[in-house]
């Protein structure tokens, strides 16, 4: 049987980088989607850099927020690959902190379209095809911000628990089609985006993780992996917290 293709959102970023990593290693032909603002030397830097480290890893361009981008993104790994995505792994999504009192439209329009529209996007392009095949994967990426709400955060909190509705409903109509739906809620890993954060904000977070430390964008990978993996065709609808203890529910 040929190598199932795996499309990973956001894939060259800090998280996607390592979900990529780990399903590579795992034996699944991933493709990183990029949007890099259309930079797309950034993207192939990175895919250099991981045929150094002995992956073979896609790329395809997608801006997550508009649909008929998607379209051509799915289309041309179909092209390349010659098969459909058999997972789809929702990782793209941005910040624009701030208070709501202070917050521009732009601000909260930007999060909604890029972390909630996503799901939309990119999903409603690849569940025909695994509902047809019989089988298939889908995890949306969300945070811990999505259920324990976070200061500085309404717009990112509210599209990151808009994921969970997502999952929970999508799950359901695909659960006999042998194509599972589920979520994964980072806290605070290190990447880049939580590298943003003024230190003494940062700090005083990190004082509040039960396991006294941030997470690793590995810990994230191994865990899609996972709910990629045969072995996990009994969970759907599901969330993975993977907080280091900061919110128990
Ligand atoms: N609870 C209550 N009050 C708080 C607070 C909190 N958690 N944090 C700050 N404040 C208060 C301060 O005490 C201060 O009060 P006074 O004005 O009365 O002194 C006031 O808020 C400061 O407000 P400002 O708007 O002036 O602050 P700012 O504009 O400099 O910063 C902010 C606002 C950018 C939202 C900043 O608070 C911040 O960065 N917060 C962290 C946001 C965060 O956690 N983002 C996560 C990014 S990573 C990510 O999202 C990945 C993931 O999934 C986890």
């Amino acid at each position: 049987m040929s190598k199932r293709i795996a499309l990973v959102t956001g894939g060259t970023g800090g998280i996607g980088s390592a979900i990529c990593q780990e399903l590579a290693k795992q034996g699944y032909q991933v493709v990183a989607g990029y949007n890099n603002g259309g930079k797309h030397e950034k993207a192939q830097a990175w895919q250099a850099e991981m045929r150094e480290k002995g992956l073979d890893i896609g790329i395809a361009y997608g801006d997550v927020t508009k649909y008929d981008s998607c379209e051509r993104c799915i289309k041309e790994i179909e092209e390349v690959y010659g098969a459909s995505v058999s997972i789809l792994v929702n990782n793209a999504g941005i910040t624009r902190d701030g208070q709501f009192k202070k917050m521009s439209w732009e601000q909260w329009n930007e999060v909604l379209r890029a972390n909630l529209d996503s799901m939309f996007n990119m999903t409603r392009l690849v569940i025909n095809p695994m509902i047809e095949q019989g089988w298939g994967r889908v995890v949306n990426i969300s945070s811990i911000n999505a259920q324990k709400g976070q200061f500085g955060q309404t717009n990112y909190s509210a599209a990151k628990a808009g994921i969970h509705g997502f999952t929970k409903a999508l799950a359901q109509e695909v659960a006999r089609k042998g194509v599972t739906v589920n979520t994964v809620s980072p806290g605070y890993v290190l990447t880049p985006m939580v590298e943003k954060i003024a230190p003494e904000i940062l700090e005083k977070i990190q004082g509040d993780i039960p396991v006294g430390r941030l997470g690793t964008p590995e810990e994230i990978g191994f865990a899609v992996a996972y709910l990629c993996n045969d072995m996990a065709g009994y969970v759907t609808g599901s969330n993975i917290a993977i907080n280091g203890g900061q919110h128990m529910f």
